[in-house]
């Protein structure tokens, strides 16, 4: 159990649990890292390079599958997935809203239009059974996000898929949070049609912005070469003369040769990345669980999260004050807290364009959320410090 702290709050002038702000998330750049990059600064080739190849095959290696398509970001590499998917207008996509908004938006972008299933008020998951009843005839696909780098059921969610009045239906899988996480002894990768990768600083891997594409299916993998680079049949090294061929309207969402350098080099460090995280959410968990004023994640026995981020739900009904109270009184304390999403259809474009969405397990869990520190070069004694300040923030406004 945790300890019990009444010293002043740092918000109302007491000491605060840390001098220096714990940030939530932050990258982990070594030397070989920035030599990596700067070879690639002094190379031929900033970009459309062999960088950008040797990384997505490595990238590919690592997830056991047979395709990594590198993106200039996560959302350009939604966008292709989506076109690759193949929706469109009149289309359908049955997703989370406990979600960043690029993972709808991936669906409108293609035309398409997201519909939301609401979600496991312990994981954050994307509800399978929800999801069944969210299928209409117009549904082409089902696009889950493994929420903090926990895998969605995609057992589930397949069988859903296949079983679909017009199925099977594709599953595009929002990994942004999740390379390296393992579903029932199966890597993230393998579980979905395509999986999507975010490759932000904040994230497992980076490349500074970018994004990947990983899938085991080559026409797929084509489909999704061409649409990052604007459309055209061949890309530049296959290329003999000055021709080339637009076959269909893509975009320029390539993923320069300094950024593909970047994440190379940064793809070996990532099993002990992985490691790490899960020391430290075990960490917490272990810390934190049972703990009287706030709720921990569930983890589902199947999976192995890679832990993008940490959080916990404050238990509301026995706290005096809100959430945004919390969030004010822990960042006086030190810690960098955020929060994990505003869900989607309550940001006005949403709700303007599809009024009367309601989801409220979503609802109620962003009341409560909190998203703690955890990044590969956190100490113990940081998460101690977390575990401290979360202590002493929910008991000093603990309900009468
Ligand atoms: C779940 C999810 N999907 C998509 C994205 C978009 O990725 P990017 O920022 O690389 O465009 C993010 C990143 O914040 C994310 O967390």
């Amino acid at each position: 159990m945790t300890t019990r702290t009444s010293a002043r709050l740092a918000i109302d002038g007491g000491e605060p649990v840390r001098t220096t702000m714990l940030p939530y998330a932050r990258q982990s750049i070594s030397d070989e890292d920035v030599a990596a990059v700067a070879a690639a600064l002094r190379s031929d080739w900033l970009t459309t390079g062999p960088r950008v190849p040797a990384f997505e095959e490595a990238l590919a290696g690592f997830a056991g599958v047979r395709h990594a398509v590198a993106f200039s970001s996560g959302t350009a590499a939604l966008h292709g997935a989506a076109v690759a998917a193949g929706l469109g207008p009149g289309d359908e996509a049955v997703t989370t809203p406990m979600t960043f908004a690029a993972t709808a938006n991936c669906v409108l972008y293609a035309g398409a239009e997201p519909r939301f299933a609401d979600i496991d008020p312990g994981t954050l998951l994307i509800e399978p059974e929800l999801v069944a009843q969210a299928i209409t005839p117009r549904t082409k696909a089902l696009l889950p996000v493994d929420y903090a780098g926990q895998p969605a059921d995609y057992d589930a969610l397949r069988a859903i898929a296949d079983s679909a009045p017009g199925g099977p239906l594709a599953i595009i899988a929002d990994a942004s949070h999740s390379l390296g996480a393992m579903f029932d002894g199966r890597a993230v990768g393998t579980l979905a049609d395509l999986t999507v990768l975010s490759l932000h600083p904040a994230k497992i891997l980076t490349t500074g912005e970018g994004g990947a594409v990983l899938t085991d299916r080559d026409d797929l993998a084509e489909r999704l070469r061409r649409f990052r680079n604007h459309g055209i049949a061949t890309e530049l090294a296959a290329r003999r003369d000055w021709t080339y061929d637009m076959v269909e309207l893509g975009y320029n969402y390539r993923l320069t040769d300094i950024g593909a350098a970047l994440g190379s080099s940064q793809l070996e460090r990532v099993p002990a990345f992985l490691a790490r995280r899960r020391e430290l959410a075990a960490h917490y968990l272990d810390r934190l669980a049972g703990h009287e004023l706030l709720d921990v994640p569930v983890v589902d026995p199947r999976a192995d999260p890679a832990w993008h981020f940490a959080f916990v739900q404050l238990r509301l009904d026995r706290l005096r004050v809100d959430r945004g109270t919390i969030f004010q009184a822990l960042r006086a304390e030190g810690i960098g807290v955020n929060v994990h999403y505003i869900p989607v259809h309550r940001h006005s474009y949403y709700r303007e364009r599809f009024p009367g969405v309601s989801m409220p397990v979503a609802e109620a869990a962003y009341d409560r959320l909190l998203t703690i520190p955890l990044f590969p070069a956190m100490t113990a004694a940081d998460a101690d410090d977390v575990v401290a300040a979360l202590d002493k923030v929910t008991t000093a406004y603990r309900a009468a």
